[in-house]
């Protein structure tokens, strides 16, 4: 609505000063005189319309005469003959040819378009004419497409087995994923030392103890914030002093 409001102002605008100014207007009457013809170029042009209410002819006169113009006319809008117009040397006719091969060439102007036409609506076998390739062919299998060179008529090929991408062999199970033998790790996979104890407690204090709390008792402000609020959806965070294995919480 708001872009139509816009495109509907600028356009009323533009219709409205065309109509109030009675344009397109291929004639004035200004133009009948010899002399207006020098306007812009090395002369200036005053006109008073006889439709001015103060408009009297002899007053008018001697007021433009008074300012010190060079030259006053009466020009008459009622007039309707048209400008006198400017002779020309007649038309020499076109010799005989011009038309016959006018007629050709206008025919022979439709034939690429019929003809691309024609090829872009037909099916054919040989590959398109293709005058600048770019890189619109390209033979390479997609991602997720079938490729019938392989036994499973997939493209994407699974890594071969045992494979393991550079920075991504994550063999130690008790370090990355907390596993000892078959049962949850209760030990530490290093050598603690007073940095990584340190870098430990950072990061406790980032993302653990908004929940469990500075001291892992699971009093941390948002379990606060969610007992207080109770609306009995919020599960406690448990405390982390008692471990699994005692089955206690
Ligand atoms: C948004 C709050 C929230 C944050 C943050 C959070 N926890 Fe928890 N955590 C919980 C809740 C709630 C439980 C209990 C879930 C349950 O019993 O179903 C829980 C349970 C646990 C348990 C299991 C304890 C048990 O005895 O079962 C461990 C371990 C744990 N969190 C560790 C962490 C660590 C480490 C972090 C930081 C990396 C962390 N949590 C961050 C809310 C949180």
């Amino acid at each position: 609505m708001f872009e139509l409001t816009v495109l509907f102002a600028a356009l009323t605008a533009f219709i409205g000063m065309l109509a109030m100014n009675a344009l397109p207007s291929h004639h004035h009457p200004l133009f009948r005189s010899e002399r207006f013809r020098r306007a812009t170029q090395d002369r200036l042009f005053i006109t008073i319309e006889s439709r001015d209410p103060n408009y009297e002819e002899t007053r008018v006169r001697a007021f433009l005469e008074a300012l010190g113009s060079v030259h006053v006319e009466r020009v008459e809008a009622g007039r309707t003959e048209p400008m006198p117009r400017i002779p020309m040397p007649p038309l020499k006719p076109l010799p005989g040819w011009v038309w016959p091969a006018l007629a050709i060439l206008t025919v022979l102007s439709f034939l690429p378009i019929t003809l691309i036409a024609r090829e872009r609506s037909t099916r054919v076998d040989r590959p398109r004419i293709q005058i600048i390739p770019d890189m619109d062919q390209q033979p390479k299998f997609k991602a997720q497409a079938a490729n019938a060179i392989f036994a499973d008529g997939r493209a994407d090929r699974p890594p071969v087995a045992g494979a393991v991408a550079r920075g991504e062999a994550r063999i130690d199970d008790h370090f990355y994923r907390g596993i000892a033998g078959d049962r949850w790790a209760e030990t530490f996979p290093m050598t603690l030392t007073p940095e990584i104890l340190r870098r430990g407690q950072e990061r406790f204090g980032i993302y653990c103890a908004p929940c469990h709390g500075l001291s892992g008792y699971g009093d941390g402000i948002v379990n606060v914030r969610a007992e207080r609020l109770a609306e009995g959806t919020w599960v406690p965070p448990t405390s982390l002093t008692i471990r699994p294995s005692w089955g206690v919480r």
